[in-house]
């Protein structure tokens, strides 16, 4: 059992055995993932060793939990809803290799390990990142497509998720607001942007692969939404209370880069609060699902309390 199964035994809720369910969609999703990806040896093998270096350096894959979890709520399957998970998955590795390069957060570690630029150079991690972009759409496209989304729908919202108006705006909006003194509101528009969009897609994707109902996908969206901003006001605790070892990332960076946190602007404390009434939010929006949620309701919770 990983580490991350073992600390999710402690905090599952209701009898669901979430160490469990991560440990075997982990499992499943990396085994799909190295399908869908060229192999090392693949010509030129450089960007192919880079871009498997951080999709397999041991993200916690919550993305793809969320996509699964939320098909299963819809009566889907995770054979149905993989690709997307997948998909989803490289967005998100492509997301952190950018995030971490010198131009923008400058982190030497990411995933226990070196990040993509110490490794393999500045250029190749730019087009490392810009490889599992493109490869997400690539892997979204062998999806099965469903009576009330079709590719297109699956395209647009993925796109729409990592572009210039959500995960691109929020991290746009992080380096430009660098050493200001940033209003709540403010700072909600970048955790929104930067993070809850594609958590929100993950969610909503799962919903897609189930051919959810309006009613359900609207349900997911809301749950989505909240948890994915709970998850970056949590980010930003951990950022301070935890060391980089717990992190495998370098701890401290926010306050040194005199970022805009939810900690530097509003306090811990009243962070942890927030925190707690966007999981509540979240938790409300599975009611629709009359206990099939199981997994998505672990899942939030066990988001709120990560320590690392
Ligand atoms: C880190 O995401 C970046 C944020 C959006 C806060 P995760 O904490 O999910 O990182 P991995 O995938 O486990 O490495
Ligand atoms: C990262 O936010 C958000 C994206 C990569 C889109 P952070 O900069 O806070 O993430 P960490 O703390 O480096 O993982
Ligand atoms: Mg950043
Ligand atoms: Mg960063
Ligand atoms: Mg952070």
């Amino acid at each position: 059992m990983s580490a991350d199964a073992k600390r999710a035994k402690t905090t599952s809720s209701r009898h669901f055995d979430l160490a469990a369910y991560l440990a075997a969609k982990t499992d499943a999703v990396n085994a799909a993932l190295d399908k869908f990806l060229p192999a090392e040896k693949t010509k030129p093998a450089t960007i192919h060793r880079a871009m498997r270096y951080s999709l397999f350096a041991g993200g916690k894959r919550m993305r793809p939990a969320l996509t699964l979890a939320a098909a299963a709520a819809c009566d889907g399957t995770d054979a149905a809803a993989m690709p997307l998970a997948c998909a989803v998955e490289c967005i998100h590795t492509y997301s952190l290799i950018h995030d971490d390069l010198p131009a923008m957060d400058n982190d030497d570690f990411r995933r226990g390990k070196p990040t993509n630029h110490k490794v393999f150079g500045e250029g190749i991690a730019v087009l490392a990142g810009d490889a599992l972009l493109t490869q997400a759409f690539e892997i979204a496209a062998q999806c099965r497509g469903w009576p009330r989304y079709s590719h297109r729908n699956i395209v647009l919202e993925i796109a729409r998720a990592s572009g210039s108006l959500q995960l691109i705006a929020g991290q746009v909006a992080d380096v430009e607001g660098e050493g200001k003194k940033l209003s709540v509101a403010e700072l909600r528009y970048i955790h929104e942007r930067k993070t809850s969009a594609l958590l929100c897609c993950a969610a909503r994707l799962g919903g897609m692969s189930a051919n959810c109902t309006p009613a359900q996908f609207r349900a997911l969206t809301d749950f989505g939404h909240h948890v994915g901003l709970a998850f970056q006001v949590i980010d930003d605790i951990l950022d301070v209370t935890q060391t980089s070892e717990q992190l495998g990332k370098t701890a401290g960076k926010d306050v040194a880069a005199q970022k805009a946190t939810y900690p530097a602007i509003v306090g811990l404390e009243k962070s942890r609060r927030i925190a707690e009434q966007l999981t509540s939010r979240a938790f409300a929006a599975l009611k629709t699902f009359k206990g099939k949620a199981v997994a998505l309701e672990a899942l939030a919770e066990y988001l709120l309390k990560r320590d690392r």
